[in-house]
């Protein structure tokens, strides 16, 4: 039976690559919108994948914000091949509370391997005219440079209309949204159906284009109530690597 469960889950994993086009899936059993361990158990894949990837030249990590990451950093351990690796937030303030907060996490993650951070200082609502001058910040483009170099990223994906909701946005930001169909957010983006950038949060960091230079990306995201946010942001394109889990996957799997 367990035997089964297994190879269900390998075929699973299989069919989603070729649906959503990506290197890479692993599922984890359950349903994270049922169940928290569910998300801990991504969290503990995430962390034996991230193993599989680390360089001995030393390693970059950078991290989103949310709950699906901040798991991640739950699940983490001391470990002696993290030793040298150093954690940043992929972005700045993006209207989550301390315990979810990409800066937060990472050094959470540090603290646990006896790694390295460096923090990103922005606050979460930026003026296109405070955004200008952090930019020349020396502080602010050293670690948008480091950001830049990383090795691995990990990131969150979530429902547009939530996250706008989680975050306070302004009226006119949900109705936005809503006009244009947002389905999905990740990195601050929010996209429609067809993985298209509908919105964007200003805030200092990585940027979708940054991606394209960054070696291994990896999305964090399960449940059921994610599949469609997860396809949509799939049809963008940028990231290889998705860890999620059966309720996400057998959803994702069932629409045409
Ligand atoms: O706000 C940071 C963020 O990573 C978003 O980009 C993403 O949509 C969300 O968190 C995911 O949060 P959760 O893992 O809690 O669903």
């Amino acid at each position: 039976e367990v035997m089964k469960e297994v190879a269900d889950i390998r075929n699973m994993e299989q069919e989603l690559k070729d649906k959503l086009n990506i290197s890479e899936v692993y599922i984890v059993p359950g349903d994270s919108d049922e169940y928290s361990w569910v998300k801990k158990e991504m969290g503990r894949a995430c962390i034996s994948i991230m193993k599989g990837k680390l360089s001995s030249r030393g390693n970059t990590i950078a991290v989103t914000g949310g709950t699906s990451i901040a798991a991640v950093a739950e699940m983490m351990v001391p470990d002696s091949d993290l030793k040298e690796a150093l954690f940043l937030p992929a972005r700045g303030g993006l209207g989550e509370q301390v315990e979810n907060q990409a800066n937060t996490i990472c050094a959470t993650m540090a603290r646990k391997v006896m790694g390295t951070y460096r923090l990103l200082h922005v606050p979460d609502q930026l003026s296109k005219e405070s955004y200008d001058s952090l930019i020349e910040e020396t502080s602010i483009k050293e670690i948008l440079d480091l950001l830049r170099s990383a090795d691995i990223v990990f990131h969150g994906i979530g429902v547009a209309t939530t996250m706008a909701e989680r975050r306070n946005s302004k009226a006119e930001v949900l109705d936005k949204l809503k006009n244009e169909s947002a389905v999905a957010e990740a990195f601050g983006y929010y996209f429609d159906k067809s993985g298209s950038i509908i919105h964007k949060v200003l805030t200092i960091g990585l940027q979708l284009e940054d991606l394209a230079e960054i070696p291994h990306i990896i999305a964090v995201a399960g449940g059921e109530s994610k599949a469609k946010a997860i396809q949509a942001y799939m049809k963008h394109g940028a990231s290889q690597i998705l860890v999620t889990d059966e309720g996400a996957a057998k959803a994702i799997l069932s629409d045409n």
